[in-house]
Protein backbone atom coordinates (compact mmCIF):
# COMPACT_ATOMS: atom_id res chain seq x y z
CA UNK A 1 0.00 0.00 0.00
CA UNK A 2 2.40 2.53 1.22
CA UNK A 3 5.05 1.70 -1.80
CA UNK A 4 1.72 2.37 -4.57
CA UNK A 5 2.96 6.20 -4.49
CA UNK A 6 6.06 5.54 -4.81
CA UNK A 7 5.63 3.92 -8.61
CA UNK A 8 4.33 7.22 -9.96
CA UNK A 9 7.33 9.35 -9.86
CA UNK A 10 10.99 8.40 -8.86
CA UNK A 11 12.42 8.90 -5.33
CA UNK A 12 15.16 11.47 -5.80
CA UNK A 13 17.78 11.33 -3.20
CA UNK A 14 19.45 14.69 -3.71
CA UNK A 15 23.22 14.43 -3.99
CA UNK A 16 23.58 10.64 -2.90
CA UNK A 17 25.01 9.71 -6.29
CA UNK A 18 27.21 11.53 -8.52
CA UNK A 19 28.16 10.80 -11.93
CA UNK A 20 31.76 11.60 -12.98
CA UNK A 21 32.09 12.03 -16.77
CA UNK A 22 35.63 11.26 -18.33
CA UNK A 23 37.92 11.51 -20.99
CA UNK A 24 40.46 8.66 -19.51
CA UNK A 25 39.83 5.53 -21.88
CA UNK A 26 38.39 3.01 -18.96
CA UNK A 27 37.54 -0.11 -21.34
CA UNK A 28 38.52 -0.53 -25.45
CA UNK A 29 35.57 -1.35 -27.60
CA UNK A 30 36.54 -3.36 -30.98
CA UNK A 31 33.01 -3.68 -32.33
CA UNK A 32 29.52 -4.27 -32.29
CA UNK A 33 28.19 -6.93 -34.40
CA UNK A 34 25.57 -10.06 -34.35
CA UNK A 35 25.89 -13.52 -34.03
CA UNK A 36 24.43 -15.85 -36.38
CA UNK A 37 22.15 -17.63 -34.08
CA UNK A 38 19.36 -18.63 -34.31
CA UNK A 39 17.41 -15.73 -36.68
CA UNK A 40 19.80 -16.42 -39.69
CA UNK A 41 16.78 -20.07 -39.73
CA UNK A 42 14.08 -17.95 -39.69
CA UNK A 43 15.24 -15.21 -42.00
CA UNK A 44 15.71 -17.87 -44.63
CA UNK A 45 11.95 -18.41 -45.09
CA UNK A 46 11.55 -15.21 -46.57
CA UNK A 47 12.06 -14.87 -50.12
CA UNK A 48 15.78 -13.94 -51.35
CA UNK A 49 15.08 -10.49 -51.82
CA UNK A 50 13.81 -9.92 -48.47
CA UNK A 51 17.13 -11.52 -46.89
CA UNK A 52 19.27 -9.79 -49.40
CA UNK A 53 17.88 -6.76 -47.83
CA UNK A 54 18.76 -7.61 -44.44
CA UNK A 55 21.87 -8.43 -45.17
CA UNK A 56 22.43 -5.00 -46.43
CA UNK A 57 20.88 -2.91 -43.67
CA UNK A 58 22.81 -4.85 -41.03
CA UNK A 59 26.32 -5.76 -43.10
CA UNK A 60 26.69 -2.92 -45.90
CA UNK A 61 29.49 -0.58 -44.16
CA UNK A 62 27.76 2.40 -45.67
CA UNK A 63 24.62 2.44 -46.33
CA UNK A 64 23.40 -0.17 -43.11
CA UNK A 65 24.64 -0.26 -40.10
CA UNK A 66 28.18 -1.47 -41.02
CA UNK A 67 28.44 -4.31 -38.13
CA UNK A 68 31.98 -5.02 -37.62
CA UNK A 69 31.66 -8.04 -35.91
CA UNK A 70 29.65 -11.53 -37.25
CA UNK A 71 29.39 -14.52 -35.51
CA UNK A 72 29.04 -17.78 -37.92
CA UNK A 73 27.00 -20.38 -36.14
CA UNK A 74 28.93 -23.52 -37.22
CA UNK A 75 25.90 -26.19 -36.76
CA UNK A 76 25.86 -29.68 -35.71
CA UNK A 77 22.67 -31.16 -37.40
CA UNK A 78 20.51 -30.59 -33.88
CA UNK A 79 20.11 -34.08 -32.64
CA UNK A 80 18.03 -34.74 -29.41
CA UNK A 81 17.21 -30.69 -30.15
CA UNK A 82 13.07 -30.04 -30.34
CA UNK A 83 13.12 -26.51 -31.51
CA UNK A 84 13.68 -26.62 -35.67
CA UNK A 85 15.31 -22.97 -36.02
CA UNK A 86 17.70 -23.96 -33.39
CA UNK A 87 18.73 -27.33 -34.97
CA UNK A 88 21.25 -26.20 -37.97
CA UNK A 89 22.72 -28.60 -40.22
CA UNK A 90 26.32 -29.36 -40.45
CA UNK A 91 29.01 -30.05 -42.73
CA UNK A 92 30.37 -32.89 -40.88
CA UNK A 93 29.30 -36.01 -42.40
CA UNK A 94 32.62 -38.41 -40.83
CA UNK A 95 35.89 -37.25 -39.75
CA UNK A 96 37.43 -35.86 -42.31
CA UNK A 97 34.34 -35.79 -44.99
CA UNK A 98 32.17 -32.50 -45.74
CA UNK A 99 29.36 -31.03 -46.92
CA UNK A 100 29.98 -28.02 -47.94
CA UNK A 101 26.36 -27.13 -49.37
CA UNK A 102 24.35 -28.18 -45.74
CA UNK A 103 23.46 -25.41 -43.58
CA UNK A 104 22.82 -22.52 -46.36
CA UNK A 105 20.81 -20.59 -44.13
CA UNK A 106 24.09 -20.07 -41.91
CA UNK A 107 26.74 -19.55 -44.18
CA UNK A 108 24.85 -16.81 -46.78
CA UNK A 109 25.37 -14.52 -43.65
CA UNK A 110 29.09 -15.89 -43.37
CA UNK A 111 29.59 -15.03 -46.87
CA UNK A 112 27.26 -11.54 -46.98
CA UNK A 113 29.82 -10.94 -44.03
CA UNK A 114 32.82 -11.69 -46.14
CA UNK A 115 31.87 -9.72 -48.53
CA UNK A 116 30.49 -6.35 -47.11
CA UNK A 117 34.35 -6.81 -45.82
CA UNK A 118 33.10 -6.91 -42.43
CA UNK A 119 36.56 -6.97 -39.87
CA UNK A 120 36.13 -9.59 -37.22
CA UNK A 121 34.50 -13.03 -37.87
CA UNK A 122 34.41 -15.41 -35.55
CA UNK A 123 33.09 -19.14 -35.52
CA UNK A 124 31.60 -20.19 -32.79
CA UNK A 125 30.24 -24.17 -32.10
CA UNK A 126 27.37 -24.96 -29.76
CA UNK A 127 28.01 -28.81 -30.14
CA UNK A 128 30.63 -30.96 -31.73
CA UNK A 129 29.35 -33.16 -34.05
CA UNK A 130 27.68 -36.46 -32.88
CA UNK A 131 30.06 -38.83 -33.35
CA UNK A 132 32.18 -36.78 -30.75
CA UNK A 133 29.78 -36.28 -27.98
CA UNK A 134 29.46 -39.34 -25.15
CA UNK A 135 25.81 -39.10 -25.64
CA UNK A 136 25.52 -39.44 -29.04
CA UNK A 137 23.24 -35.90 -29.53
CA UNK A 138 24.04 -32.54 -29.91
CA UNK A 139 22.61 -31.34 -26.45
CA UNK A 140 22.82 -33.02 -22.98
CA UNK A 141 26.03 -34.53 -23.70
CA UNK A 142 30.30 -33.82 -23.13
CA UNK A 143 33.06 -33.91 -25.90
CA UNK A 144 34.77 -37.30 -25.87
CA UNK A 145 38.34 -36.53 -24.17
CA UNK A 146 39.52 -38.75 -26.72
CA UNK A 147 37.88 -36.79 -29.78
CA UNK A 148 39.05 -33.37 -28.77
CA UNK A 149 42.03 -34.00 -31.64
CA UNK A 150 38.93 -35.01 -34.05
CA UNK A 151 37.11 -31.82 -32.84
CA UNK A 152 39.57 -29.56 -33.20
CA UNK A 153 40.43 -30.92 -36.77
CA UNK A 154 37.20 -30.45 -37.62
CA UNK A 155 37.15 -26.96 -36.50
CA UNK A 156 40.70 -26.22 -38.23
CA UNK A 157 39.43 -27.73 -42.00
CA UNK A 158 35.93 -25.94 -41.55
CA UNK A 159 38.12 -22.31 -41.05
CA UNK A 160 40.83 -23.66 -43.86
CA UNK A 161 37.77 -24.42 -46.47
CA UNK A 162 36.11 -21.19 -46.32
CA UNK A 163 39.47 -19.49 -46.50
CA UNK A 164 39.14 -21.04 -50.09
CA UNK A 165 35.88 -19.37 -50.49
CA UNK A 166 37.49 -16.03 -49.95
CA UNK A 167 36.15 -16.00 -46.19
CA UNK A 168 38.75 -15.19 -43.35
CA UNK A 169 37.69 -16.46 -39.98
CA UNK A 170 39.49 -13.85 -37.27
CA UNK A 171 38.04 -16.17 -34.21
CA UNK A 172 37.30 -19.27 -32.93
CA UNK A 173 34.95 -19.83 -30.20
CA UNK A 174 35.33 -23.11 -29.08
CA UNK A 175 33.85 -23.68 -26.23
CA UNK A 176 31.10 -21.55 -26.06
CA UNK A 177 29.01 -21.89 -22.67
CA UNK A 178 31.28 -25.25 -21.59
CA UNK A 179 29.20 -25.91 -18.35
CA UNK A 180 26.00 -25.81 -20.12
CA UNK A 181 25.01 -28.36 -22.22
CA UNK A 182 21.39 -27.27 -22.27
CA UNK A 183 19.46 -30.65 -21.03
CA UNK A 184 16.39 -29.40 -19.40
CA UNK A 185 16.75 -32.30 -16.65
CA UNK A 186 13.41 -33.95 -17.92
CA UNK A 187 14.12 -36.96 -20.12
CA UNK A 188 10.56 -37.15 -21.97
CA UNK A 189 11.35 -33.61 -23.78
CA UNK A 190 14.24 -32.22 -26.11
CA UNK A 191 16.33 -29.85 -25.67
CA UNK A 192 15.78 -26.02 -26.55
CA UNK A 193 19.01 -25.48 -28.63
CA UNK A 194 22.63 -27.27 -29.77
CA UNK A 195 24.74 -27.51 -26.58
CA UNK A 196 27.93 -29.40 -25.15
CA UNK A 197 29.84 -29.49 -21.85
CA UNK A 198 33.46 -29.37 -21.39
CA UNK A 199 34.49 -30.59 -18.03
CA UNK A 200 37.53 -28.43 -16.67
CA UNK A 201 40.21 -31.53 -16.98
CA UNK A 202 39.61 -31.08 -21.16
CA UNK A 203 39.98 -27.65 -21.50
CA UNK A 204 43.58 -26.80 -21.77
CA UNK A 205 44.18 -29.88 -23.94
CA UNK A 206 41.21 -28.35 -26.48
CA UNK A 207 42.96 -25.12 -26.55
CA UNK A 208 46.52 -26.46 -27.11
CA UNK A 209 45.57 -28.81 -29.57
CA UNK A 210 43.48 -26.18 -31.05
CA UNK A 211 46.52 -23.87 -31.30
CA UNK A 212 48.75 -26.39 -32.57
CA UNK A 213 46.35 -27.47 -35.27
CA UNK A 214 45.86 -24.23 -36.30
CA UNK A 215 49.34 -23.30 -36.75
CA UNK A 216 50.26 -26.19 -38.81
CA UNK A 217 47.05 -25.38 -41.11
CA UNK A 218 48.11 -21.78 -41.40
CA UNK A 219 52.03 -23.57 -42.38
CA UNK A 220 50.29 -25.69 -45.15
CA UNK A 221 48.59 -22.83 -47.07
CA UNK A 222 50.88 -19.96 -46.84
C1 LIG B 1 14.84 -4.27 -50.96
O1 LIG B 1 15.54 -3.06 -50.97
C2 LIG B 1 15.36 -2.32 -52.17
C3 LIG B 1 16.33 -1.15 -52.14
O2 LIG B 1 16.14 -0.41 -50.96
C4 LIG B 1 13.90 -1.90 -52.27
O3 LIG B 1 13.68 -1.19 -53.49
C5 LIG B 1 13.02 -3.16 -52.25
O4 LIG B 1 11.68 -2.79 -52.23
C6 LIG B 1 13.33 -4.01 -51.04
N1 LIG B 1 12.62 -5.27 -51.15
C7 LIG B 1 11.84 -5.74 -50.20
C8 LIG B 1 11.16 -7.03 -50.50
O5 LIG B 1 11.69 -5.20 -49.14
C1 LIG C 1 24.61 -31.78 -48.58
O1 LIG C 1 23.72 -30.83 -48.02
C2 LIG C 1 22.64 -30.47 -48.88
C3 LIG C 1 21.86 -29.37 -48.20
O2 LIG C 1 21.29 -29.82 -47.03
C4 LIG C 1 21.80 -31.70 -49.18
O3 LIG C 1 20.78 -31.34 -50.09
C5 LIG C 1 22.68 -32.78 -49.76
O4 LIG C 1 21.92 -33.96 -49.90
C6 LIG C 1 23.86 -33.07 -48.84
N1 LIG C 1 24.76 -34.01 -49.49
C7 LIG C 1 25.27 -35.05 -48.84
C8 LIG C 1 26.21 -35.89 -49.60
O5 LIG C 1 25.00 -35.30 -47.68
C1 LIG D 1 29.11 -37.79 -20.33
O1 LIG D 1 30.18 -37.27 -19.54
C2 LIG D 1 29.73 -36.53 -18.39
C3 LIG D 1 30.97 -35.91 -17.73
O2 LIG D 1 31.91 -36.87 -17.43
C4 LIG D 1 28.95 -37.44 -17.47
O3 LIG D 1 28.47 -36.72 -16.35
C5 LIG D 1 27.78 -38.04 -18.23
O4 LIG D 1 27.11 -38.98 -17.41
C6 LIG D 1 28.24 -38.72 -19.50
N1 LIG D 1 27.07 -39.10 -20.29
C7 LIG D 1 26.94 -40.30 -20.84
C8 LIG D 1 25.67 -40.54 -21.59
O5 LIG D 1 27.79 -41.16 -20.73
Amino acid sequence: MLLRGLCVAPLMLSGAYTAQITTTTRESINGIGASGAWWVNDVALFPAEVRQNISELLLNQNSGVGMTDYRYNLGDSGVGVGTWDRAPETPYISDDVYNWSADAADTFFLKEAACHGIPIITLFVNSAPTAMTNNSENCGGTLITERILAYVQYLADVISYWKTQGVDIAHVSSMKQPDNNFDDGDPTTLCAQEGMQFVPEQRAELVMTLAAILKAAVRTST
